[in-house]
Parts: C-alpha cells; sequence; structure tokens
C-alpha cells in the first residue's frame, strides 16, 4: 500500500479543494465546485489519503447526527483511482462510526459507473430516488420558463436547479437536457 490514511488538517484546505475538484471532473458532479472547505461539526470525521510525497490524492467527509451519518463527499484524484484508496478510507470511517455508536452510513449519488460500482461493491444498498434537473438557457432557450412559472419582474433566470421526483422522469428528461437520478445508498454499520 503506497498510500497513507490519516485526519483532515486545516493545512490540506487547499490540496483537498484541488482533489476534489479533479475527484469530481470527470462526473455528474463537474460543476459542484467548492471555494472553501465545508465544516463538518463533530462528532462527523473527515480524513484524507496521501500518497508518497504527502499529497492528498482521496478525500472522504462523513457528518453524523444521532445515530446515522452520511457521506457528504467522497472523492479520489483520478490518477489513483482503483488501487483502494477508497475503500481504506471507509474502512477507516467504519471504525470510527462503530466507536460513536452509530447504526447507518448512506450517501448520496447519481448515474457515474465508477461511483456506482464502488457503493455497490462497498456493501451498500440502493434505496430511494429522485430527480436532479438542470434547467439552462445554453441548452434551449426554453427550459428555464419551463422550469420557473411565475417571474419576478426585473429577473430572467438563465440556469436552474431543481428536485423532482422520480415519478416524473420521463417527462423531465423530454422537457430538460440535464437530468440525472439522485440515489440514496445505505449501509448498516455494525453488519
Ligand atoms: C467512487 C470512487 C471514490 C472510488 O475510488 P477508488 O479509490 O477508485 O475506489 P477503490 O480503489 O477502493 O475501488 C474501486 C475499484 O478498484 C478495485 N480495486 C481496489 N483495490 C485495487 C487494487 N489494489 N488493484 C486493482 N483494483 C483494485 C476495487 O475492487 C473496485 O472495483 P469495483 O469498482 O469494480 O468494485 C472514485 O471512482 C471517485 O473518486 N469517483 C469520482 C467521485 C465520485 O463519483 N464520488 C461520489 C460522488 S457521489
Amino acid at each position: 500500500m503506497d498510500f497513507a490514511v490519516r485526519r483532515y488538517l486545516p493545512s490540506d484546505e487547499t490540496a483537498w479543494l484541488r482533489c476534489r475538484a479533479l475527484g469530481f471532473l470527470d462526473t455528474t458532479y463537474f460543476d459542484a465546485v467548492e471555494r472553501t472547505k465545508p465544516v463538518i461539526p463533530a462528532p462527523g470525521i473527515e480524513l484524507v489519503a496521501t500518497g508518497q510525497d504527502g499529497e492528498v490524492i482521496g478525500v472522504i467527509d462523513v457528518a453524523v447526527e444521532g445515530d446515522e451519518a452520511t457521506i457528504e463527499t467522497i472523492a479520489v484524484h483520478p490518477d489513483h483511482r482503483s488501487r483502494g484508496i477508497a475503500s481504506a478510507l471507509l474502512e477507516e470511517v467504519l471504525a470510527y462510526l462503530r466507536t460513536q455508536n452509530v447504526a447507518t452510513l448512506d450517501a448520496w449519488g447519481r448515474e457515474d459507473p465508477s461511483a456506482l460500482r464502488w457503493y455497490r461493491s462497498s456493501g451498500f444498498a440502493e434505496g430511494e430516488h429522485y430527480l436532479h434537473v438542470y434547467a439552462d438557457y445554453d441548452a434551449d432557450a426554453a427550459e428555464p420558463d419551463r422550469a420557473i412559472g411565475e417571474r419576478r419582474p426585473g429577473l430572467r433566470p438563465v440556469r436552474a436547479f431543481l428536485h423532482a421526483k422520480i415519478e416524473d422522469e420521463a417527462v423531465m428528461r423530454e422537457q430538460f437536457a440535464r437530468v440525472h437520478v439522485c440515489r440514496r445508498f445505505v449501509q448498516d454499520v455494525n453488519s
């Protein structure tokens, strides 16, 4: 194993942001860019994987509320995938969650094949689904108007991000170019 897993430190912030941005670049989350690291309050956990030169090559953030935990971010640098980095991060998270009496760990993902495969092979079961819908003037000038009925005078919508019910998937796909199925993955921490 030529990587190490350790706690995130405030001095990692720039490296963390870059790893996340590159990790998401080849996925449907390519435009979900953060410019400051989201805060994970205690008793949540933030881990990084580092390479041989100490560079950050994988990140995981997990929020904890009562006996439920949620993966807020998981990303491995594209040059370092399929080496067990995400699995090592998850293993350490699960060990920590057991000490906190957490019962379930969940995560939300879209249809990115590498992520779907990884969640399924890492003990997560797929649960509820809903839709992420983008209404974008550049895709079709009529999309924002289809999404937003009543306009505030003086403001013209150009781009909007919306949630919709999975039952409306066919209609949404007819009317909007960018629609993602957002799915919950969940596993029992103590199994
Ligand atoms: C999903 C993601 C985090 C997985 O990271 P990863 O470090 O490549 O994951 P792992 O290496 O632990 O596992 C990936 C695969 O490599 C295999 N693998 C693990 N160690 C290996 C090794 N030493 N040699 C060869 N293959 C290995 C695993 O069996 C796994 O196969 P599978 O996907 O068919 O089950 C990564 O693809 C990623 O960052 N994707 C983009 C960001 C993203 O989509 N995040 C989730 C948003 S919801």
